[in-house]
């Protein structure tokens, strides 16, 4: 648990403050300001809220003397003020205070900066990039108590630096010999890991265009020399939450992504074993034609390939193929297993598989092409098909397809009443089809298909392995 030792002489303030921390979950032990270094002594603390007076705000002994003494130095300090009280800026920082309370302060505005300050357990590291000696001396004397410091005297020595291992911020002087300030920024866009390396530039150049340029060039901000280090330390500081903060928003987005993306594969996955075992279902209404669906669900996918349709879409038409059939789990097994020639109300019957299919399918609206393709499938290019006689490019292109591929699987496979048919004789019905039962482009792509497959692989003999003839 995180421990935090409260130091203030203003009592009522101490109760309410150490309440407010208490009810956030941390340890917290108050006493007064001097027995803070006796306690910091004796017992491991995380921080420590320590209260300054007006009287002692300009040189806060304690700070000095907690920071003078080596077993209590490296202490996080957040010191608690009233709301007049004057503050040196620049010296609290040089002594390593990592932020300010006003009295009386908010309960959510002290959680928050406990919880900023315990985040800043690990330094962040600054990359000083001056060819001046005394301004690198400057920087990192008053920098070095709260960040870790890296020094480079040229443009060249920063990009080598940064090569190595990208700091928290750079602090990028701009007129330097060999490689300035704004080449060193034009490098850093071509290494990906500095990509969002936050740069304040520093320069003497006080002058709108140099600005402009700056913050062109991708700079999150400049000082101008002389440097003000009050100022200079406020906005290093903010530059840095502002990265720290941008860069946990883009955790959070490629988190948030992530889940995303796996929820979508989880829906998907549920969709598709939902289809494959409805295939499944229709295929089993029927032993002799025993892995239909998948099989023209295959040759279909193979039609859109050659078409040139992209993956999602050649799945898409997968998927839609699988359940071409649908309907005829609607369909009674006399009629379908029937080994002879039907009757004109069977038939009738027999091709109600269509609507009943599209019946079945037409609320799945997320996919809508599910029941395109279980409607029209026996739609012919010539009109002469059913169930709605639809004609040419009339008829949805995934049922020309699933069409031609259903023939060919129909020719393909054996069947109760017949063995498959030769692989030439398939051909040549397919062909002979072109423009009257099928859509002329996918038929010809079929062909192709089937003069690939040399050893007639396509095809679905249970009992009679293949011979050309
Ligand atoms: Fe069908």
């Amino acid at each position: 648990m995180v421990r935090i030792l409260l130091s203030d002489h203003d009592e009522m303030n101490s109760m309410i403050i150490e309440m407010i921390l208490r009810k956030a979950g941390y340890e917290v032990l108050s006493v007064a300001p001097e027995f803070c270094i006796g306690e910091l002594k004796s017992s491991r603390f995380d921080l420590l809220l320590l209260g300054i007076s007006s009287v002692h705000s300009e040189g806060m002994p304690i700070v000095e003397w907690i920071r003078s003494d080596a077993s209590v130095a490296d202490i996080k300090i957040i010191l608690l003020a009233s709301s007049t009280m004057k503050i040196d800026l620049t010296n609290a920082y040089r002594l390593g205070v990592l932020d300010f309370i006003r009295k009386p302060a908010l309960p959510e505005v002290v959680t928050q900066k406990v919880r900023d300050a315990l985040q800043k357990i690990r330094k962040d590291t600054i990359l000083i990039a001056d060819d001046d000696p005394g301004n690198l001396i400057a920087f990192t004397e008053i920098l070095s108590i709260c960040y870790s410091i890296r020094t480079a005297a040229s443009g060249r020595e920063a990009m080598d630096l940064i090569r190595q291992e990208v700091p928290d911020l750079l602090l990028l002087d701009l007129h330097m010999p060999g490689m300035d300030g704004f080449e060193v920024m034009e490098a850093l866009s071509e290494i990906e890991s500095a990509r969002n390396l936050p740069v304040i530039v520093v320069t003497a150049d006080d002058d709108v265009d140099t600005a402009a340029e700056i913050f062109q060039y991708g700079a999150m901000d400049y000082l101008t020399k002389p440097i003000v280090m009050q100022v200079a330390i406020q906005r290093i500081r903010r530059i840095l939450e502002l990265s720290h903060f941008q860069n946990e928003l883009r955790d959070e987005i490629r988190q948030k992504n992530r889940d995303l993306l796996a929820a979508n594969m989880r829906l998907q996955a549920l969709s598709d074993q939902t289809i494959y075992a409805l295939a499944g279902a229709i295929d089993a209404k029927d032993a002799y034609t025993n892995g239909h669906s998948r099989r023209v669900a295959q040759y279909s996918r193979e039609i859109a390939r050659r078409m040139g349709k992209g993956q999602y879409e050649q799945n898409e038409i997968y998927n839609v193929a699988l359940l071409h059939d649908i309907g005829k789990i609607a369909i009674p097994n006399g009629i379908i297993d029937k080994p002879g020639k039907l009757t004109d109300e069977e038939y009738r019957i027999i091709k109600s598989h269509t609507v009943r299919g599209y019946e079945i399918l037409k609320n799945i609206t997320v996919m809508p092409l599910l029941y395109i393709g279980a409607r029209w499938h026996h739609e012919r290019y010539d009109g002469r098909g059913y169930p709605d006689g639809k004609k040419g490019q009339d008829i949805p292109e995934i049922a020309r397809i699933i069409s031609v591929a259903d023939c060919y699987d129909a020719m393909s496979s054996d069947r109760s009443y017949r063995e498959a048919l030769p692989q030439r004789k398939v051909r040549s019905e397919i062909e002979e089809g072109l423009g009257t039962q099928f859509d002329p482009e996918i038929g010809r792509i079929m062909i192709a298909m089937i003069d690939d497959d040399r050893d007639y692989r396509m095809c679905h003999s249970v009992c009679f392995p293949h011979q050309e003839s």
